[in-house]
């Protein structure tokens, strides 16, 4: 070791000091799990002098030099194979000797992962708390645009008239299952595996429940060996955060087809323009968002890839499973806020979307129905209104034509002329889809209603959750203060 500080914490006389040195360090991405580091420092030695396994005065020794380490803030650390042995070092250069009882009854394994687990549960609550905020948006949307008809796509092309109301709440309620998804994952998440040591426990007797209701943990990881090694709450944050993100990524894509086509105009805040081609307004925001989506799913397929087929129970390749996943938690994140805040400042154009909704036959099925609801079998009412529509445009005089030549007996004996004008208006045809889950404003209504109950009941769930971590943290710094 080229350092020659006393009482350095780990020997490496022997082991890791070579020319792999920087390549075995971790401490570079370590810095997102140093606060977490210092949290689970302090209520493992709070727990230690409690269990009388460490003196008081040495508990108070530590607890104090773990301040001034928070202090000096990550950059005032000693070099490192990681966070964890740089702090104890820290820890035994400012209190000495005694300083190495910090590391009695636990083992970097343990630490790790309570680190991991005590990062990423804030990182998915940021994600949910985002979820939120673009439930809200699409809510507010939709309650503005309840009649505002649009046509809906399938294949890209013009298929039935919708409205805007709709289109919105139906990501309203993707996205609700992705807050679901996001909570499920915290609970796992929020479980406590400090105390497991290295992976087969400790003679010393320590209070694991303890540990954990200091560190906010709602419960533990039980299992020593499942505690230490286990990264399978990665996979499953990864999984819903991805499923999150691929939400976004479609929303994003209409949000690009729609401002192209003239039916929604982008805030200036949210789009760009072009070095060179200066009557360019692009929707970077949108398409940034979109492209999340392939960081997600390399972070979740990376993770599949490193996590399967580890013997149990430590392995160093754990080491590299977590920084990418806490960053995409994060990039993600701030790409559902940005989609949130580009729909919330966009216009639609109700013209624009009434127009099209009139084109290219997109009320034909409405037609089909009617004359199915009028006793023509609905297969002879799609090929009667299919090759009306084959012939150019979809008009009552077209549709005559076709059902005389597909039916044998005329329109008029079937339906009524106005109703057919009736199902060929997209307001109407929208109107008469008033099934449970359809378009017609009066089933949007009460589908509204439903998702603001559900997404207030989300909202308390998630301040719960933010308030218990916050009381945690302020019973851990009082625990911390009464040591000693
Ligand atoms: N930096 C290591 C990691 O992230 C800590 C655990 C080290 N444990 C070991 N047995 N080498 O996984």
């Amino acid at each position: 070791m080229t350092d020659n500080r006393s009482g350095t914490a780990i020997r490496r006389d022997r082991f890791s000091d070579g020319p792999a040195r920087s390549f075995l360090s971790s401490m570079e991405a370590d810095e997102h799990i140093f606060a977490a580091d210092l949290a689970v420092d302090r209520a493992h030695v709070v727990m230690l002098v409690e269990q009388d396994i460490v003196p008081p005065d040495d508990g108070r020794a530590i607890l104090d030099a773990l301040a001034a380490i928070e202090n000096a803030g990550y950059a005032g650390l000693p070099d490192a194979e990681d966070v964890h042995e740089a702090i104890e070092t820290a820890v035994i250069d400012r209190v000495g000797e005694a300083g190495g009882r910090m590391h009695t009854a636990r083992s970097r394994n343990d630490e790790v992962t309570t680190c991991i687990r005590i990062a990423l549960r804030e990182e998915l609550l940021a994600a949910t708390a985002a979820t939120l905020v673009l439930r809200e948006v699409l809510l507010e949307g939709a309650r503005d645009h309840l009649e505002t008809v649009m046509p809906g796509f399938t294949h890209l092309q013009p298929a039935q008239p919708t409205t805007v109301a709709h289109y919105l709440a139906s990501y309203e309620q993707a996205v609700a299952r992705d807050t679901a998804r996001l909570f499920d994952a915290f609970e796992r998440v929020n479980c406590s595996p400090l105390g497991a040591a290295a992976f087969a426990g400790t003679p010393f007797p320590i209070d694991r429940e303890r540990t954990a209701a200091l560190l906010g943990f709602d419960g533990m990881v039980v299992n020593a060996m499942d505690a230490a090694s286990s990264r399978d709450y990665l996979i499953e944050s990864a999984g819903a955060v991805a499923a999150l993100a691929t939400t976004i990524s479609g929303l994003a894509e209409d949000g690009i087809i729609f401002a192209n086509r003239g039916f929604l105009r982008l805030d200036d805040a949210y789009a760009s323009t072009s070095s060179i081609m200066p009557q360019k307004k692009n929707p970077d925001t949108l398409e940034l968002s979109r492209g999340m989506a392939g960081t997600a799913t390399g972070t979740l397929t990376g993770l599949l890839t490193r996590l399967k087929g580890l013997p149990r129970a430590y392995n160093r390749d754990l080491q590299g499973a977590h920084p990418d996943m806490l960053e995409t938690v994060a990039a993600v994140a701030e790409a559902t806020r940005v989609v949130a805040g580009a729909l919330e400042t966009a216009t639609w154009d109700a013209h624009a979307l009434a127009t099209a909704a009139d084109e290219g036959g997109a009320t034909a099925t409405g037609v089909a129905d009617l004359l199915a609801a009028n006793g023509v079998p609905f297969r002879t009412a799609h090929e009667v209104i299919a090759s009306a529509a084959a012939s150019g445009t979809l008009t009552v005089a077209s549709i005559a034509t076709a059902a005389s030549e597909h039916l044998g007996d005329p329109l008029d004996d079937f339906v009524d002329r106005t109703a057919v004008a009736t199902a060929l208006d997209p307001t109407a045809s929208v109107a008469s889809r008033d099934s449970v889950g359809g378009p017609a404003p009066d089933a949007v209504r009460p589908a509204l209603e439903q998702a603001r109950a559900v997404l207030a009941a989300d909202r308390e769930d998630h301040e719960t959750r933010e308030r218990r971590l916050a009381t945690a943290a302020e019973d851990l710094a009082r625990e911390v203060t009464a040591i000693g």
